[in-house]
């Protein structure tokens, strides 16, 4: 157990289960992924899906990220919290027209087209406003991203992107859609992606479709690889900075852009996941049969994740020093699957326990919801 428990303590009275992040780590994790995309002249827009928390927006934006936004709300929140609007990226295969007025006002730096009769409204909607539209076309390479079936988005069947044999209907359509300006070529595979041989393989089909692109006369300049860097949600101790420089090497050497080209990247998890722990108090110990429960008072309402992809969050109990006994540590919703983990190790546990579920600052605060009515968790940071 190496979270803080000094820093628990202070919240002793605090009303349970909140988040808790620890603003250092993320300044860490920040500067590291920063430091190694300047070094390569790499832009990184951070994916605001992954968590809005107002605060940890503007130490991600303070430190010169973009955005990559996936609704007109995250577009408002992220300029809110001070990303410029020309390093905002808006993808999704279903924006609204509120959505893309939005984005066209404040001028963002692409549209991620994610088919034609998208393509065709953000035409019409930029037309209206005298406005010329910058587009991002986001191709569906057909690569398995080797992680859970419900994120992962580069395969031919997935609903994302659009896929080699249209391109010549796009490219018909770009000559006759002149409110848009086609500037770049997306792709994002999947999240949570853990074998770097994956992205070997993106860059590989990256590269014949820019060179693709290339041969029908567009000199596009900029080359969008989306996010996916997978962390270590086992032994997150041991691993609390990913490795963006072994990560930004794999690009380095397998993709080959053309002179003057920028290259993209849309990090979420890698950014925000580590320095985030959802932090709950044990309600009961309950006798089972073969092993105990416990019980706590975080359910999958505060962080679906192990409910929705079977997802392995670490747990500690920051209040206990006993030896370890094996529980089942479940919440407190009408649902089975509102079970964090079987089988976990943890120091002999009590009512009032302190339980951490660790590296929860991606995808869990932005997923709570009022299931069963309950109240969506607070936020509580440490510098
Ligand atoms: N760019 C695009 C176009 C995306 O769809 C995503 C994530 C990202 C970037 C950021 O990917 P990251 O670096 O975070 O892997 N709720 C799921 C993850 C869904 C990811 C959706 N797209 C989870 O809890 O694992």
């Amino acid at each position: 157990m190496k979270m803080n428990r000094a820093i628990i303590e202070k919240w002793t009275d605090t009303v349970t289960p909140f988040y808790y992040y620890d603003l250092n780590i993320l300044k860490q994790t920040v500067e590291a992924a920063k430091n190694e995309a300047d070094k390569r002249g790499y832009v990184l827009h951070y994916a605001t899906k992954a968590n809005a928390n107002p605060k940890l927006l503007k130490i991600i934006f303070a430190a010169g990220f973009g955005a990559d936004c996936v609704s007109g709300n995250e577009i408002l929140r992220s300029m809110e919290c001070g990303v410029d609007p020309e390093l905002i990226t808006f993808a999704g295969v279903g924006k609204t027209d509120v959505e893309i007025n939005t984005g066209l006002d404040n001028s963002i730096f692409t549209f991620n087209c994610e088919s034609i009769p998208e393509m065709e409204n953000i035409d019409r909607l930029a037309k209206a406003k005298g406005k010329t539209a910058h587009v991002s076309i986001r191709i569906n390479p057909d690569v398995d991203a080797k992680t859970h079936e419900y994120i992962s988005t580069g395969k031919k069947e997935n609903k994302f992107g659009i896929s080699a044999w249209d391109f010549d209907k796009v490219i018909e359509k770009l000559k006759a859609l002149d409110s848009l300006k086609l500037i770049s070529l997306h792709f994002h595979v999947g999240s949570q992606i853990t074998d770097m041989s994956v992205f070997a393989e993106v860059c590989s089909r990256v590269n014949s479709f820019n060179q693709w692109f290339r041969e029908r006369g567009f000199d596009l300049g900029h080359v969008n690889v989306g996010g996916g860097l997978g962390i270590d949600y086992q032994t997150p101790d041991e691993n609390l900075i990913p490795d963006f420089a072994s990560y930004f090497a794999v690009f380095e050497q397998n993709l080959k852009l053309y002179p003057g080209q920028k290259l993209h990247f849309e990090p979420g998890r890698s950014i925000v996941a580590q320095c985030g722990s959802l932090i709950s108090r044990v309600l009961y110990v309950k006798e089972g049969k073969s092993k105990d429960f416990v019980i706590v008072d975080a359910g999958m309402s505060d962080l679906i994740r192990p409910a929705l992809y079977h997802a392995h969050h670490h747990i500690e109990n920051l209040s206990s020093n006993a030896p370890e006994k094996i529980y089942d540590v479940v919440g407190p919703i009408c649902e089975s699957s509102d079970c964090f983990d079987r089988d976990v190790p943890l120091a002999e546990t009590k009512r009032g326990d302190f339980i951490a579920l660790r590296s929860a600052g991606a995808y869990g605060e932005v997923m709570a919801s009022q299931y069963n009515l309950r109240s969506i968790p607070d936020s509580m940071f440490s510098e």
